[in-house]
């Protein structure tokens, strides 16, 4: 047994006794243990990421996708070996699952390099698990493919179709205003999550889904099959079966994810209207990769590529919907001249070639063309100012039009806990076109960076029918949601960010089409505020978990990953200059 044959499967990264001989010796015997033959182990090693729990629904058609990627290993020729990592479902994980992310990250990436593999399938959907397998997978530096575990199907609710969680919100709020009753919000509540897989919408997993695939990293047409659907079980053997070839190929994930890869995924977040969420994962993905996101830029694609696809939050249809509408691939046949046709995908074609070769196109509804597009620019706008000099995002299109341009007084919560204790109180002093703010609710301030930034509008406003207010935080909110929402304030009020000097009373200006966010006081008196103010007062922690995540996050503009996970230092920017390679031509 040299040094030698370590180089794959079983024999690789052994564990330390001081005799490599002894250690793969003893290795052996072990899975031996497993009833396996030495045919079995001289296959290449295909890890099988299982991130399935009873306390996650959204990968609840695990266990089927395991054998079905198995099947596919199998049949390539390759030795499937299932592990688990940890698990985050949005609503099952307190404080939020953004405090989580990083963690699931840092597991997802010492598996890949502790256990003997020559490739990862990334098996997992919910919110946080795609960008933390992609993160951990990035830096594991392992041949890697991703498997969603595809969207839900949608529920019923007398007679009006019904999926989560735009209308999970849509209803609350509803509810809130007394439009419907107790029992009535109750029976909502078993239409709403029809079968287990994704929310149903473009949110947060349905955009990661598809902008994986716009990267590469998983396989042509792998976004969109819903959980249940034999579509969704023929993309997992395939997903097994491409794994196998990559090890020959050593399709590492820097070959796939290259800046022409991240621009591509860039422009598929902003023409599905994807979630606010989807530009801190893409840019903690690239940041692992040395790759730095410049936002102006991608502010500037923004006015070139329009939503195309007619989803809620921004339009109308269910991702059961896209996938009937040819999924990713009619969103990726459309933007064609804006995409690096070049890129390298999963498979070792290119998009390009991947493109050429799919099903052919077909007249349907939910994908729109460019010159009748769902709303003119993509989904998410870039903001700056002196309330957001590191920037702060909006989602245009599913704002209301109205409020996209609006100056008013602002409301102030001065955090979550005051928000909770005050938004309902009757005596608030509050109007329907003021400007709610909410601090300290950031990536440090929550911590974790909740998805609070979805304000509820106060129930005495809510009460005169009123949908829509515009809202303004350094949260987040879920890519379910909808409304004029300001998001991701940077830096942070916690940290001493402008966003902490707003007073209940100041005037803001909100312009969309400038892409500016301002309060409206001088420079010198913003300065006599944060002078004023003094040094914010971080939070801190003891020990644990909480002491890491508190000393090492960093602000939404670099994704909220850790630090210490990044590299030393960026190496290249996307989108690409245009100077760079070219896209494809019409
Ligand atoms: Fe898991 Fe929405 S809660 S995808």
């Amino acid at each position: 047994m040299d040094d030698k044959a370590q180089a794959s499967g079983f024999k690789k990264g052994l564990t330390s006794y001081g005799d490599t001989g002894f250690s793969s010796f003893l290795r052996t015997a072990f899975i031996k243990g497993g009833g396996y033959s030495d045919d079995a182990l001289s296959r290449p090693v295909i890890g099988v990421q299982n991130t399935a729990s009873s306390y996650n629904p959204c990968h609840g058609n695990s266990t089927d996708l395991i054998a079905a990627v198995k099947r596919g290993i199998m049949l390539a020729g390759g030795l499937p070996m299932e592990f688990p990592t940890i698990s985050i479902h949005e609503s099952f994980a307190h404080p939020t699952s953004m405090y989580l992310r990083n963690l699931m990250a840092m597991d997802t990436e010492e598996m890949i390099r502790a256990q003997p593999m020559d490739a990862v399938v990334l098996i997992g959907g919910c919110d946080k698990t795609v960008p933390a397998q992609l993160m951990g997978a990035a830096s594991a530096g392992l041949p890697a493919i991703q498997l969603v575990t595809g969207s839900m199907l949608t529920g019923s609710h007398q007679g009006q179709r019904v999926g989560a969680c735009s209308d999970c919100r849509r209803f609350w709020g509803n509810y809130r205003g007394g439009e419907i009753d107790d029992a009535e919000i109750n029976r909502v509540n078993d239409q709403l999550i029809a079968s287990v897989g994704t929310c149903s919408v473009m949110g947060t997993a349905s955009t990661m889904a598809c902008v994986t695939e716009a990267l590469g990293m998983s396989v042509p047409d792998g976004a969109s099959p819903p959980a249940v659907t034999a579509d969704r079980m023929r993309v997992a053997e395939r997903s097994g079966a491409v794994a196998v070839a990559m090890v020959a190929k050593k399709l590492t994930p820097d070959k796939i994810m290259t800046p022409q890869a991240f621009e591509n995924a860039l422009r598929v977040l902003l023409a599905i209207g994807g979630s606010t969420n989807g530009i801190i994962h893409l840019t903690a993905i690239a940041g692992r990769l040395g790759i730095a996101i410049d936002m102006d830029a991608f502010d500037q694609m923004g006015r070139e590529t329009p939503v195309l696809v007619d989803l809620k939050p921004s339009g109308k249809g269910y991702m059961e919907d896209f996938h009937h509408a040819g999924g990713l691939r009619s969103v990726l046949r459309e933007l064609r001249p804006l995409l690096h046709l070049d890129a390298l995908t999963a498979t070792g074609r290119t998009l390009g070639e991947e493109l050429d070769d799919g099903r052919p196109a077909f007249s349907q509804e939910i994908v729109k063309s460019r010159t009748a597009p769902v709303y003119a620019e993509g989904g998410i706008a870039v903001l700056h100012g002196n309330l957001a000099p590191g920037g702060a995002i909006i989602k245009q299109s599913a704002a209301s039009k109205t409020l996209l341009e609006h100056e008013a007084r602002a409301v102030v919560f001065e955090n979550a806990e005051d928000l909770a204790n005050r938004i309902d109180d009757p005596n608030l002093d509050v109007k329907a076109d003021d400007i709610l703010v909410l601090k300290s609710i950031g990536p440090i301030g929550a911590p974790g960076m909740p998805e609070a930034g979805y304000i509820p509008i106060p129930k005495k406003i809510a009460r005169q029918g009123v949908k829509d207010m515009v809202r303004i935080s350094d949260g987040r909110m879920s890519g379910t949601a909808m409304g004029t929402i300001v998001l991701h304030v940077t830096p942070e009020s916690a940290i001493g960010g402008p966003l902490g000097v707003v007073r209940s009373g100041d005037r803001i200006k909100l312009s969309t089409k400038n892409r500016t966010l301002s309060l409206l006081i001088s420079d010198a008196e913003m300065a006599q505020r944060l002078k004023t103010a003094g040094a914010a007062k971080k939070p801190t922690a003891e020990r644990g978990y909480r002491k890491l995540f508190l000393e090492n996050v960093t602000q939404a503009d670099k994704g909220c990953d850790f630090q210490f996970l990044r590299p030393a230092k960026m190496t290249a920017v996307t989108p690409v200059p245009k100077a760079g390679p070219k896209r494809g031509a019409e």
